[in-house]
């Protein structure tokens, strides 16, 4: 098992990364604030580990109310959110009770954002099950849900109090979505971890095979990252924002094929080759680092075109990024592979000319 700590003083948490870990309940259990705990799930991920899981909770006396939600992007909206309240009130879950999520980056998402608002906010443990959730979700303490006209745009900053990533759940989840994570695993190698991108470069293929150890090293390494990051800026006051590499892009792609039609990672890998792409544009990336980025992308099994929506509909979508200050977009780039800035004045024309090089049809 590899453990990492995310330094946030009293709200300090530990990583706890490997196989097999759901079935070691010692780790969970001392993160409890009493015997009573609310897992959160979907109707995928909970036939596969919540038994197991619910049992072994149990046979230690604690009190379990198991909540499944429906699968898919497009189910992380008020109405489920409200089905996790719905249960927490009927079983009487109390202010001592802890949200724990079982599941990828939406189950994640929703329970965390219960867990903040629940009684003024009860505590909350992440077992992520997808490669995104364990690189970067259930990380930082971030969660949401998406509204009809933009994504993950309703949430709070509330913070996990134990992250355990068991990377034996990674062998029943499909190729697309194991693709998916890999998007946020390069992310970090572009934007600040450039001995990390050589890495990947030698070691996707093994990656894309399930290679447990180069799974591990991957993940360890990307929520290393994350950590850093988060301990330095916790509600993106600064250089959080550098980890939306191709988000806004990307959250364009989402709503505007509709929540779900894209997996979100597929839409950050075509949203960070427009960021190269535009990149490159201002002088900053040669082609050679273009094409290493699109390389690398391709090679993880990612799209690195988006979809013809039109060049000016991105743009009416980039508009409502979080990001944006009094008005003024404010986009992820790359001074060079593996150090991303911030800017805020880049011309409209060479945005546009950028996200129409980089879109299919
Ligand atoms: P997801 O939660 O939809 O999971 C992907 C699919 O895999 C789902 O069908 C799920 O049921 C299934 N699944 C999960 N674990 C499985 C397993 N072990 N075996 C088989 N199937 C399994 O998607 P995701 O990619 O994990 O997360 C994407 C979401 O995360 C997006 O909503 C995105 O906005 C959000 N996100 C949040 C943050 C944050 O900081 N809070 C960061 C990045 C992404
Ligand atoms: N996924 C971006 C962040 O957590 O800040």
């Amino acid at each position: 098992m590899r453990t990492l700590n995310v330094a946030l003083g009293a709200r300090s948490y530990p990583i706890h990364i490997g196989a097999g870990l759901l079935a070691r309940t010692e780790r969970l259990l001392e993160r409890l604030r009493a015997p009573l705990a609310a897992v959160v799930s979907n109707e995928t991920v909970a036939p596969l580990y919540l038994p197991a899981l619910a049992a072994a909770l149990r046979r230690e006396g604690v009190r379990v109310t198991e909540i499944v939600l429906p699968d898919g992007e497009a189910h992380k909206d008020w109405r489920t959110l409200n089905r996790i309240f719905d249960a927490l009130l009927a079983n009487r879950c109390e202010r001592a009770t802890t949200i724990v999520a079982l599941g990828g980056g939406v189950v994640g998402d929703l329970a965390g954002f219960a867990a903040a608002t629940y009684q003024r906010g009860v505590p909350f443990i992440q077992l992520p099950t997808t490669l995104l959730a364990q690189v970067d979700s259930s990380v930082g303490g971030k969660t949401s849900i998406n509204h009809p006209l933009g994504k993950n745009m309703i949430g709070a900053f509330w913070q996990p109090r134990l992250v355990l990533a068991d990377t034996a759940t990674l062998k029943t989840l499909p190729p697309r979505e194991l693709s998916a994570g890999l998007a946020e695993v390069v992310k970090y190698g572009l934007i600040r971890d450039p001995a990390f991108l050589e890495w990947l470069e030698a070691n996707m293929d093994r990656l894309r095979a399930g290679d447990e150890e180069a799974l591990e090293h991957a993940i360890e390494r990307s929520c290393r990252n994350k950590a850093e990051v988060v301990a330095e800026d916790e509600t993106e006051a600064g250089a959080r924002a550098l980890l939306n590499l191709g988000h806004t892009f990307g959250h364009a792609i989402e709503t505007g094929l509709g929540h779900g039609a894209w997996l979100h990672g597929e839409a950050v890998a075509a949203g960070m080759a427009m960021a190269a792409e535009l990149s490159r544009r201002l002088g900053w990336l040669d082609e050679a680092d273009v094409e290493r980025t699109t390389a690398l992308l391709g090679r993880a099994g990612l799209p690195v075109q988006g979809p013809p929506l039109g060049a000016g509909r991105y743009l009416e979508l980039m508009a409502l990024d979080k990001k944006v200050v009094a008005g003024r977009l404010r986009l992820v780039l790359l001074e060079a592979l593996g150090r991303a800035v911030i800017r805020d004045d880049v011309a409209e024309a060479e945005v546009r000319a950028a996200i129409e090089a980089c879109c299919r049809g």
